[in-house]
């Protein structure tokens, strides 16, 4: 008989998830006659066993396209005992062989929990944010970093037509990867990430440094998850968290311009980047790494390499176990961020 294999894409979406998806089924079918069953909006599918057709007509012309053909969704199995019962017991019941989930720590943290319980499970690292642990990078960051790059670029021009300051604020809860890649590759002035605090006083020295040479204007890159080295606290749009105990960040980038304008006297304006970065079609860098990713995934079904990511080391696609992903954030690194301070200022 067929062997069944079950997709699902879990947590925000990213480009490039088409593209793994697509690499999946088509060499999956080609290569080893199976048959796949798309599992609905995450893990929330699972749950509630809301499926849909997965064949080489669902996933044509997608490879291009952003989001995510199956839906995804926040949803978390692994919030109660009975809840991940619930998600081994339909798998089981779904007669599937194995199951490939993408997604980023929270979605491969519940993999890793499945995993545990006897499932066939095999991870793809998916999420702009660059910051699971496991993989040197994740599809999705450098469209993000793309599109980053090309709002710094037009506040460039704005900004020194009115002889401004201006602060962008991108994704980036935990790590400031696309801060620290959007801030070289776009020449911020001031680029701030979660991993330091921001000092409010050395980037005003920096923006009334940079106007006693002559620099009428000033980019400050900033990433939603930074917190002021004084207060500490993290920006939040409201309360509300979702199952994973997030939530829903912003506000850093509007709070940063005013504190800007009143300490410098320098009109000030902040652009929030938001979920722009997520969406849109992937780059031609995100649709070649999510399609390797895409095949490795089945190739690790195929080896029964269970239990396990596909990482990216260097240049090549390797197996990592599951629930590294989930151990730790896997936060910018200082050598690039040093790069970045060199052009402050
Ligand atoms: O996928 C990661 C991320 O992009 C974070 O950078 C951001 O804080 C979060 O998603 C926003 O998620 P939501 O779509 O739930 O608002």
């Amino acid at each position: 008989m067929k062997k069944l294999i079950g997709v699902l894409t879990g947590g925000g979406d990213c480009p490039g998830l088409n593209a793994v998806i697509r690499a999946i089924v088509r060499k999956g079918i080609d290569s080893y006659g199976y048959t796949f069953v798309g599992i609905k909006d995450g893990w929330k599918g699972l749950l509630e066993m809301d499926t849909m057709h997965l064949d080489k007509d669902a996933i044509r012309g997608t490879l291009h396209l952003g989001g995510t053909l199956l839906g995804s969704s926040r949803t978390n199995p692994a919030k109660s005992p009975e809840t991940l019962k619930l998600a081994v017991k339909n798998y089981r019941a779904m007669g599937l062989d194995a199951l490939i989930a993408i997604g980023g720590d929270d979605t491969l943290g519940v993999a890793a929990k499945l995993s545990s319980q006897g499932i066939n499970v095999v991870g793809v690292p998916k999420t702009i944010d660059n910051d699971l642990n496991g993989t040197d990078m994740t599809f999705g960051f450098i469209t993000a970093v793309e599109t980053a790059t090309d709002a710094i670029d037009k506040l460039h021009s704005t900004a020194e037509s009115h002889h401004r300051a201006m602060v962008v604020e991108v994704m980036g809860r935990h790590a400031g990867w696309i801060a620290t890649y959007a801030g070289i590759a776009g020449g911020g002035d001031v680029v701030l990430i979660p991993e330091v605090p921001i000092d409010i006083v050395d980037v005003c020295k920096l923006i009334n440094q940079r106007k006693a040479m002559g620099r009428v204007y000033s980019i400050v890159v900033v990433a939603e998850g930074c917190k002021f080295k004084e207060v500490g606290e993290l920006k939040t749009v409201s309360g509300k968290k979702d199952e994973f105990g997030h939530a829903q960040l912003g506000g850093i980038g509007s709070i940063l311009a005013r504190e800007i304008e009143k300490r410098t006297g320098i009109e000030t304006r902040a652009t929030i980047l938001g979920h722009v970065q997520r969406g849109g079609t992937p780059s031609a860098f995100d649709r070649v790494l999510s399609t390797r990713y895409g095949i490795a995934a089945i190739d690790f079904v195929h080896r029964g390499e269970f239990g396990m990511m596909t990482g990216l080391q260097g240049m090549d696609i390797v197996p990592i176990e599951l629930k590294v992903a989930a151990e730790k954030t896997r936060t910018v690194d200082m050598d690039l961020y040093n790069i970045a301070k060199i052009f402050f200022g």
